[in-house]
């Protein structure tokens, strides 16, 4: 059986070496020619040469010649080679591709999949491609304040951390890392129930603002259990994830027959007896979710929920105004749009599309009574009503910094990233998420300025045009 190699991807036995260059790869000067064929001779022996450090997880193979090698002649060695570990990282996609070559396949794709025909997973994008700006000149921006609240944690900007699954597959220090960063940077990390770190491992990486993540599980012992220990561990409120019945269907997972590596386990199960995964036909966490979690969750448990905490509550997985008026009846402190990274079920609109409707059209007594205010104004004044009541949150798809901005223009009032974490941490552990975040940061910094804003609470809808607004006359500021 071919194993993979933990940090570049070498396989070994190693696949045949390309004996022409493809035309992706540019013939290397005379020296690097002779470095190559050392490092392939390298690769061609590349068992172990010694123990792989204790962090190595035991499955793959760690050749440090190889690494070593591999990092300095960067083109053109194989078609896995390290290659755009030299390259300056200049955008959040681009962790992307570099996870993609580090990480195993079965990995690297329970990580980037949606569900079945993945229109969603594309749409999360797109739909922010279609709203455009209307930026404001001649505005004194040089200084800018990005800072915020959320549920009274003030923090320094609204970018922040959304629960993965799971991080310890793409660099060993998993949620260590991502909480280490998070926290450098100043803002929030959410822990998911499936991390491969406890609460109290993730509490223990050093201060900072961090939410937990809940699936509720059939035995409510254990999550009435887990929520305590979240609660004692310093955690600050709970993001209830109330899209998840089931497992929505991945296909590469299910041709993966994808399954946790036995040497990690659901950290915060372990000794529950629910910290493994087993080997299924299909994928092992859709047989996992079917055996464990609670299908018949409904709005009294978020009031359940209520009563074993006193953190409070963040429905996470709302898209539409009815479910939000439903979950601020039901007691919960704020809402967050999510269609779980389109890993749900598919063909739901982009997060971005549909946030309005949660943050504006649910509170919009006015209009629904027909008093004599024009809908634009009226839906910009209702923006404003909803973040008085419940803040509202959004996540899916969110890259770049104008993105944050739309969102905070279309009455989010934060946002929260997914993939780009767990992609970043696999190419660069702890200082890939930290630059994740310095670039999101970053980027919105710039849009603000470009668009005239100094502070979170200038930017307004009048600062974007979506699809909706074409063909209305535009709103004067
Ligand atoms: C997730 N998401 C998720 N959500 C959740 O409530 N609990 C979880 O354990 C996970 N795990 C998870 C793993 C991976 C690999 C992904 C990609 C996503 C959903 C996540 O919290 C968030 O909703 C999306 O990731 C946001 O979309 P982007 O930023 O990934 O596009």
């Amino acid at each position: 059986m071919r194993k993979q190699c933990w940090r570049c991807t070498s396989s070994w036995p190693p696949p045949k070496a390309n004996p022409k260059p493809t035309p992706e790869m540019p013939i290397p000067p005379p020296f690097l020619i002779v470095l190559s064929f050392v490092a392939l001779a390298c690769s061609n022996s590349c068992k172990p040469t010694k123990e792989p450090p204790s962090h190595i997880p035991s499955p793959y193979i760690y050749c440090p010649p190889l690494h070593t090698l591999r990092s300095f002649i960067s083109p053109g060695i194989s078609e896995q080679g390290c290659k755009t570990m030299s390259m300056e990282v200049t955008n959040v996609m681009e962790y992307e591709a570099i996870a993609k070559q580090k990480l195993p396949k079965m990995v690297f794709d329970y990580y980037a999949s949606g569900a079945e025909d993945q229109w969603t997973l594309q749409e999360n994008r797109e739909a922010f491609w279609r709203i455009l700006f209307r930026p404001r000149i001649l505005i004194d921006v040089s200084k800018i304040d990005m800072t915020t609240t959320v549920l009274g944690f003030k923090i320094s900007m609204p970018i922040m951390i959304a629960p993965t699954a799971m991080q310890k597959m793409a660099h060993p220090d998993g949620e260590y890392a991502t909480a280490r960063a998070a926290s450098a940077a100043g803002t929030i990390m959410t822990l998911s129930s499936w991390a491969t770190s406890s609460v109290e491992e993730v509490a223990s990486t050093g201060p900072g603002i961090r939410f937990f993540q809940l699936y509720v599980y059939k035995d409510r012992n254990v999550v009435a259990q887990l929520v305590r220990r979240a609660e004692r561990a310093g955690f600050k409120a709970i993001a209830l994830t109330v899209d998840t019945p089931r497992l929505g269907r991945r296909e590469a997972d299910i041709k993966n027959r994808f399954v946790l590596p036995p040497f990690l386990s659901l950290k915060n199960f372990e000794g529950l007896d629910l910290g493994k995964m087993d080997q299924a036909n299909e994928s092992g966490l859709a047989s996992y979710v079917a055996g464990q979690i609670d299908r018949t969750l409904s709005w009294k448990d978020v009031k359940w929920l209520q009563t074993i905490t006193t953190m409070p509550i963040l429905v996470k997985g709302v898209i539409t105004a009815e479910d939000t008026r439903l979950a601020i009846q039901s007691g919960a402190a704020g809402i967050i749009v999510s269609n779980h990274g389109a890993r749900q079920l598919d063909y739901v609109p982009a997060t971005i599309s549909a946030l309005e409707e949660v943050s504006a059209k649910t509170f919009i007594p006015e209009a629904e009574f027909g008093i004599l205010l024009t809908k634009q104004w009226c839906q910009i004044q209702v923006v404003k009503a909803a973040q008085g009541r419940v803040p509202v949150f959004l996540d899916g798809g969110v890259r770049r910094g104008t993105d944050v901005f739309k969102a905070l223009a279309l009455g989010a009032s934060g946002i929260f990233i997914g993939r780009p974490v767990v992609f970043s941490l696999a190419a660069e552990g702890e200082a890939g998420v930290r630059k994740v975040l310095q670039m999101l940061r970053d980027e919105f910094e710039l849009t603000m300025a470009l668009s005239g804003c100094t502070s979170l609470k200038e930017i307004t809808r009048n600062h974007i045009v979506t699809e909706a607004d074409r063909g209305r006359p535009f709103p004067r500021l």
